[in-house]
């Protein structure tokens, strides 16, 4: 007698349950499903569509750039690969054609270029764009980094860091548009960083030229919208690459630290993924980080005393530290 009770009061809870479930669940989940359902199958239509397309990638040859080139190529895009080091530049050649050797595409292009010879750049661009005939993705992400204080820091090494992240972008998006006004097409990729919406102490001239990169994008973005030119800004947090290795101090000389942070920041290839996502789906501005940065963001805008305040004992606890 006491089973029964027992068997019935728990059909009973479980009636309610499933009642609940139809009442709220369903008319929640089921359209979810269908919208994500939609949006998969959407993503694998124009992943398809990128096959082909010719993509320029800066600063190839390691971290995140080298996580693109895999990325893009994987989806049979046509990909020319630029940065300085030429050597470093084969080896990616070699691993994509190796690691993705059933991908319809071309062999990759190499360009070595040194981004920061701004009145150099042009012929050399034109000729890799020649190669296809057309340029349809250009990402530029090729950077360094900066450790230092404003006071200490020579002025050589922020004009430096403004031209290797903000002038050398700036200059290819210049020589490339023409291209792709003619096509009627294209779509301009900065990889930024969330310092460049927020600024931390002892990066100033990094910040700086990632601020600088954001105003840039979002201009000409406004001014081409009719010529359908798309740009889309990423700013990422902190991804395991040798950012910080590359870095400069203030002194001009190379940081050479792995720091934490960067050690423990994103996989190279989970943030590529993220930059074909925002392709994909034409996205304007994306910050892909976790939530603390996106919650101090938020923060710079709408309490700016507070976030001051934060970063003025930040500094504080970091000069305590060194
Ligand atoms: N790692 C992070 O935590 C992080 C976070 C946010 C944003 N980012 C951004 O992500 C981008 C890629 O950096 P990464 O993290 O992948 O660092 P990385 O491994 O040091 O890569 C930097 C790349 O830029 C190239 N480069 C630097 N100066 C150049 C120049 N003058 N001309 C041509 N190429 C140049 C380097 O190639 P060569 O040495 O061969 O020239 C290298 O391939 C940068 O814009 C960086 O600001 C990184």
């Amino acid at each position: 007698m006491k089973t029964m009770k027992r068997e019935e009061e728990t059909l009973a809870g479980w009636n309610i349950i499933w009642w609940l479930f139809k009442l709220f669940g369903l008319p929640i989940t089921l359209p979810w499903l269908i919208y994500h359902f939609y949006d998969i199958m959407q993503q694998k239509r124009k992943k398809t569509a990128l096959g082909n397309k010719v993509v320029m990638i800066t600063g190839a040859s390691s971290g995140l750039g080298e996580a693109l080139a895999h990325t893009f190529y994987s989806v049979g895009c046509r990909i020319i690969l630029v940065s300085r080091r030429k050597k470093e530049l084969e080896r990616v050649k070699n691993d994509l054609m190796n690691t993705h050797q059933t991908v319809p595409t071309y062999p990759p292009v190499i360009l070595e270029l040194d981004l920061t010879e701004i009145n150099n750049l042009k012929d050399e661009v034109i000729k890799a764009i020649m190669i296809h005939g057309r340029i349809d993705i250009l990402i530029n992400n090729a950077g360094i980094s900066y450790r230092g204080e404003v006071i200490d820091t020579n002025v050589d090494v922020d004009i430096k860091v403004m031209l290797s992240n903000y002038f050398s972008q700036v200059a290819l998006s210049k020589i490339v548009l023409p291209y792709m006004i003619e096509q009627q097409s294209g779509h301009i990729i900065g990889v930024s960083s969330v310092q460049g919406r927020i600024a931390i102490p002892f990066r100033s001239a990094y910040a700086a030229s990632k601020h600088a990169l954001q105003a840039w994008y979002d201009t000409a973005r406004a001014e081409l919208s009719d010529k359908n030119i798309k740009f889309t800004v990423v700013s990422p947090g902190y991804i395991k690459t040798a950012l910080s290795l590359n870095a400069v101090t203030g002194d001009g000389q190379v940081y050479g630290v792995m720091d934490k942070a960067t050690a423990s920041g994103f996989e190279p290839k989970y943030v590529a993924e993220c930059i074909l996502k925002s392709v994909l789906k034409q996205e304007k501005d994306v910050i892909i980080s976790p939530f603390t940065p996106k919650c101090a963001i938020v923060l710079r805008v709408l309490f700016p005393s507070l976030y001051f305040w934060i970063m003025q004992k930040r500094a504080r606890k970091l000069e305590r530290d060194n």
